[in-house]
């Protein structure tokens, strides 16, 4: 049998102007994962369990473009697998989906792992985040690459589409608490409707993009300095430009306001926006009462990480 797991991440500062050529700033959250296992099957077909997504099914009787089946369909035509191989396929997420924590990065590339490895034809990192990438821009329409390249790597990265991939050092440890509004929002539906703005008044819009790349520019720098005050300012400055880009929500709004209120040092929404997740940075002795009152504000689920 070969497992993998990966993690999930959220997005720092930056995201949607990331599409439009910006500097962001994602880290890995590896409180939550998916976890692949692939084994050689007694039965004939490839059997594929995922009990989160209440899937159960042999690969032949998924839509070709369901996500699942696009990634095992797309690894066996690249290692020219004629016939298929007998497989169980085992997928557990702890990622809640469609909520800006990389859900779907995360089950790409544990999956690619787990099965490339397991038909003796492993990836390497940059083979595995190019392969994700693909994926993603299959059911995302024009992601950036920043989910893939943060799940692949594991590690803080301050990406630039199209430039070569930077991980930043952390100068000083900081501690932030994710709160779900409990909405899934498609992060399609979100990049699609900024990119109608842009369309409208792209001087306007490009300058609002270039602001919020200053924000990313200066939280990068401030992160690696340890002045965490700071970065809590400019997570609060990142939040309004991206309720100007309409990707905000009255529930996200809710949250952010909530943990700012309960003592957090800055909050913001993380990734699509719309639902999903918000993000807050607390002082670590604030973090509990901050989660609480995220919770008492409507949170469906908190976690508190460390960055590090
Ligand atoms: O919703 P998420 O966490 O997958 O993040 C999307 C981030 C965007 O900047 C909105 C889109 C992208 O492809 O970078």
């Amino acid at each position: 049998m070969n497992t993998s797991s990966a993690p999930g991440k959220i997005i720092l500062f930056g995201e949607h102007a990331v599409v439009y050529g910006q500097p962001a700033l994602a880290v890995p959250v590896m409180q939550v994962h998916v976890d692949v296992d692939v084994s050689d099957s007694a039965r004939s077909g490839v059997w594929i369990d995922a009990p989160n997504v209440d899937l159960q099914a042999e690969l032949n009787k998924l839509p070709s473009d369901h996500p699942i089946a696009s990634v095992i369909n797309n690894l066996f035509f690249l290692s020219h697998l004629s016939p298929f191989p007998n497989l169980e396929i085992k997928i557990t997420s702890t990622i809640p989906v469609a909520s800006g924590l990389g859900s779907g990065a995360a089950v790409t590339v544990a999956l690619t792992r787990a099965l490339t490895t397991h038909l003796n034809c492993p990836m390497t990192d940059e083979e595995v985040n190019a392969f994700t990438y693909e994926i993603e821009k299959l059911h995302h329409g024009t992601p950036s690459g920043i989910d893939n390249t943060v799940v692949t790597y594991a590690r803080p990265v301050y990406f630039v589409k199209g430039q070569p991939i930077e991980t930043f050092n952390v100068g000083q440890p900081f501690t932030i608490v994710i709160g779900d509004t409990g909405i899934s929002a498609p992060t399609r539906e979100s990049v699609g409707d900024v990119r109608k703005l842009w369309e409208s008044d792209k001087k306007y819009w490009e300058n609002v993009f270039e602001e919020v790349g200053e924000i990313s520019f200066a939280a990068r720098q401030v992160i690696e300095e340890g002045w965490l005050k700071m970065l809590g300012t400019l997570m609060d400055e990142n939040h309004t430009h991206l309720q100007k880009m309409t990707v905000s929500s009255p529930e996200l709004d809710h949250l952010v306001e909530a943990a700012r209120h309960a003592g957090a040092l800055g909050a913001k929404l993380s990734g699509g926006g719309r639902g999903g997740n918000m993000i807050a940075l607390v002082e670590p002795e604030m973090a509990e009462t901050v989660s609480r009152a995220l919770q008492e504000a409507g949170a469906k689920n908190t976690i508190i990480t460390q960055v590090a």
